[in-house]
């Protein structure tokens, strides 16, 4: 490899770290994303410069095949699928960083000598890539509730999965000391199998954690390819997505309150619903009230904190929470929305979602600014949300979501929620919350009701 092309190999490593800081806060994202593809796009140009013209073709026309998906799939996923898609291009992430690391091992066995190093990162390359590619299949497969979302667990599962872990770690050991294809493929059949086992009984609202543990186990795939075939860009990159990936699994479980181990071991949502998780909400009773009456509230506040949540991606009202925001803001209402870090299902969701309505990043408060102001605030106004506001986290030791930090709405003056039923959230787990007599809630669609909200506020 000449100088000039590690120099420029080097130049799209650092336009991936330029990205990465680009990516770490809202206003930067956008110029941090095209710096990123700025630098892939260098770095398959050199690659391809490099390739000898009987190669070319063949990578083209995988380059072309991979653009006819992926674009288009890019482009129509809906923003509560994106969980999916990123779980389906981490899984050929993942399985490609295998097969690469595959062919390396043929091509060891057929004379090209590989040390003892390069025959280590081949079986990680293998192992982990396989491992991530079945597990990102089956993640995929939850969220797209092509298989049930609920933890599928056996007696002895644990053990069985160690017995694969400890059977997978021989045979790697025992091909990195001498050359066996055959040996190779077993322990990639076994590391699929593992994928399969570990993923299995996860959990469907711990899903999105295990796409972000696979994903940073994708990048070491890729790192370990890189050392094989000596290209400092894989290998930069695949560690860059490796540490990003884990600080990101990191950063979640913690917001969930959970452990990693809890998440992955733990098999979260098989616990049974407590009593009124059925939506029939028991023999208690709540108040519901009318857009009129909430409207009233909300245009005489002072001050509105709005905590969206999953539902309000899945009625997509960003824009018209925003129309209610202006409204009452030109009322002279401060509005501030409380963005809990695990709400919707991504990281970052209501972020996006709001910035696709152009809310004024100054509006919105992480949750550990916005706490301290609810106290001091007329109405809460929870627009989707239910387990990033359920109390049950914050009081109960027994509950699933026991520890999860929540934003505190039982602490404001009223509290109003936008939902269509008494079904609870992600959890599972019945909201005391519904049932506080500072609450009302407005059933329906939430843009449905934010409509009649903006509706009620003109007339108030
Ligand atoms: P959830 O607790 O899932 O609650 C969403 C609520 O939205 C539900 O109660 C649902 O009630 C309501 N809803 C659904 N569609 C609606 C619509 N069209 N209009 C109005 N309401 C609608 O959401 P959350 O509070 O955002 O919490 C997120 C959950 O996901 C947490 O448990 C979190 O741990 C988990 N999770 C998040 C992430 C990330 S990174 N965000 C990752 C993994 C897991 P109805 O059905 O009655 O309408």
């Amino acid at each position: 490899m000449t100088a000039a092309l590690h120099w420029s190999y080097l130049a799209a490593a650092v336009c991936f770290i330029l990205a990465l800081r680009g990516l770490s806060g809202p206003r930067t994202a956008r110029p941090g994303n095209l710096i990123g593809a700025f630098g892939m796009a260098l770095a398959l140009a050199l690659t391809l410069s490099a390739t000898h013209l009987s190669n070319l073709v063949l990578l083209i026309v995988a380059m072309a095949v991979g653009v006819a998906i992926g674009v288009p799939v890019a482009r129509m996923v809906r923003m509560t699928a994106m969980p999916q898609m990123v779980a389906a291009f981490n899984g050929v992430g993942g399985g490609a960083a295998a097969l690469v690391a595959l062919a390396d091992y043929i091509r060891s066995s057929n004379g090209v000598a590989l040390s003892t190093g390069n025959r280590l990162a081949v079986m990680l390359g293998v192992v982990i890539g396989c491992i991530s590619f079945a597990g990102s299949v089956v993640a995929f497969a939850k969220l797209q509730e092509l298989i049930t979302g609920r933890p599928i667990v056996y007696p002895g599962q644990q053990v069985v999965n160690g017995v694969m872990g400890a059977a997978a770690l021989a045979l790697t050991v025992t091909a990195i000391i001498g050359p066996h294809v055959g040996l190779v493929a077993i322990v990639g059949l076994i590391a699929l199998g593992l994928g399969v086992a570990v993923v299995m009984p996860i959990g469907g609202a711990d899903v999105p954690v295990v796409i972000s543990l696979l994903n940073s186990l994708t990048g070491l795939a890729v790192a370990a390819s890189g050392f094989v075939l000596h290209n400092v860009v894989l290998i930069v990159a695949g560690t860059l997505v490796g540490a990003s990936g884990t600080l990101l699994t990191r950063m979640m479980s913690q917001a969930m309150g959970r452990s990693l181990a809890n998440i992955i071991f733990g098999a979260f949502g098989s616990v049974s619903a407590v009593a009124g998780a059925d939506g029939a909400g028991g023999e208690r009773t709540v108040r519901s009230g009318t857009a009129d009456d909430i409207g009233t509230l909300l245009a005489y506040s002072n001050r509105v904190i709005v905590v969206p949540g999953y539902g309000l991606a899945v009625a997509q009202a960003q824009h018209t929470i925003r129309e209610l925001a202006d409204l009452l803001e030109s009322r002279g209402v401060e509005v501030i929305y409380a963005i809990h870090p695990v709400a919707g299902r991504m990281p970052g969701h209501m972020n996006v979602l709001l910035a696709e309505a152009d809310v004024p990043y100054e509006q919105l408060k992480e949750m550990d600014e916005a706490n301290p102001l609810l106290p001091s605030t007329d109405v809460a106004l929870v627009v989707g949300a239910n387990d990033v506001v359920n109390p049950a986290a914050r009081d109960s030791p027994g509950s699933p979501i026991y520890g999860m930090p929540i934003i505190n709405v039982d602490e404001a003056g009223n509290i109003i929620f936008l939902k269509r039923s008494m079904r609870p959230g992600f959890a599972g787990i019945d909201n005391e919350l519904l049932y506080n007599p500072k609450t009302t809630l407005l059933f329906g669609d939430a843009k449905d009701s934010l409509s009649k909200l903006v509706a009620a506020v003109k007339t108030a």
